[in-house]
């Protein structure tokens, strides 16, 4: 029986419930939010589209964390989101305090899940969470790569005329503004993107996929973006739950792969059954492998306060 617990029943995580509901990845799904009913009254009416749907996954929503028992995945979107002008990282010590107290709900009631984070600052709070829970990192990991890839490929084939399928892309780095896309390894139908597009068009659609988030905080006013995020997270939860091995961009703990360690930041990785398999180590360029170089610092840095500031 596979059992997916999704904490927070906000857009995310409401979204990717009924995202897994639809795929049937799972026989059960739990949706827990402290706010009283909220979860409840969400499962409910998600569980009643079933009947026009046709998916038979028992959706459960409740307060109360013993319920997510037996997961075999717990996905973390619990959290605040951030408002017009404010970066992700000013969600830190705030979502910080949120994520602790799940992620010891977790090591009690479930502790042999595989975790899957997507609230923000996403690379520090994965990081908080591993560290939190003691898991081996394999099992900790989190959301960003596949949503800001994902991006990128819609920009490109928006530009190109074609249909976003034929895309193929990868963006590495921290979940934010520092974000990596390598353009070098981007293809349309195996075509090289380079041979597409001029170098402007490329720089500019890139810049468009590192603001991605950003802009749709500016046009929602309230929150941010959660189609694509639930979108992207599911891709990860059916890789692992289905054994597929694919190769995702996820932000997973590194100890000397690019040069970097101690931190979690977004890299390619196999994705399966025991969670992060492997992880790929590309052949960068100079200027690629320092921009990960000083995306990855800044993550440091905010593991760094926010260490200092839960001592
Ligand atoms: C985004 O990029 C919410 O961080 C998320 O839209």
């Amino acid at each position: 029986m596979k059992k997916i617990s999704i904490i927070g029943a906000g857009n995310v995580g409401a979204t990717t419930a009924l995202f897994v509901a639809q795929k049937e990845l799972a026989d059960e799904i739990v949706l827990v939010d402290v706010l009283p009913g909220l979860a409840e009254g969400k499962a409910l009416d998600m569980a009643q589209a079933g009947a026009i749907e046709r998916f038979e996954t028992k959706l459960t929503g409740t307060s109360d964390y013993s319920k997510i028992h037996n997961s075999q995945l717990v996905i973390i979107t619990a959290g605040l989101t951030r408002k017009p002008g404010m970066s992700r990282e000013d969600l830190l010590h705030q979502n910080a305090s949120i994520i602790e107290e799940i992620t010891l709900n977790i090591v009690k009631y479930t502790p042999e899940a595989i975790i899957i984070v997507v609230t923000n600052p996403v690379d520090v709070m994965t990081y908080h969470v591993w560290k939190v829970s003691g898991f081996p990192a394999q099992m900790v990991l989190g959301q960003a790569g596949v949503l800001d890839t994902a991006r990128f490929c819609y920009f490109i084939a928006q530009e190109l005329k074609v249909s976003a399928k034929a895309i193929s892309a990868i963006i590495l780095g921290g979940h934010g503004d520092s974000m990596v896309p390598l353009p070098r390894y981007a293809t349309v139908s195996g075509i090289p993107l380079t041979e597409l597009m001029d170098e402007a068009t490329i720089n500019r659609l890139s810049l468009r996929a590192q603001k991605g988030g950003g802009e749709i905080v500016e046009l929602l006013k309230t929150g941010s973006a959660f189609y694509t995020p639930a979108s992207a997270t599911v891709q990860m939860a059916e890789s692992i739950l289905k054994d597929k091995k694919q190769i995702l961009p996820c932000s997973v703990y590194l100890e000397g792969q690019y040069g970097i360690s101690n931190i979690y930041i977004g890299v390619p990785v196999k994705l399966g059954i025991n969670g992060v398999e492997e992880i790929i180590e590309l052949n960068l360029t100079e200027s690629e492998l320092s921009q990960l170089h000083a995306s990855a610092k800044i993550y440091k840095q905010n593991i760094f306060s926010l260490t200092m500031d839960r001592r």
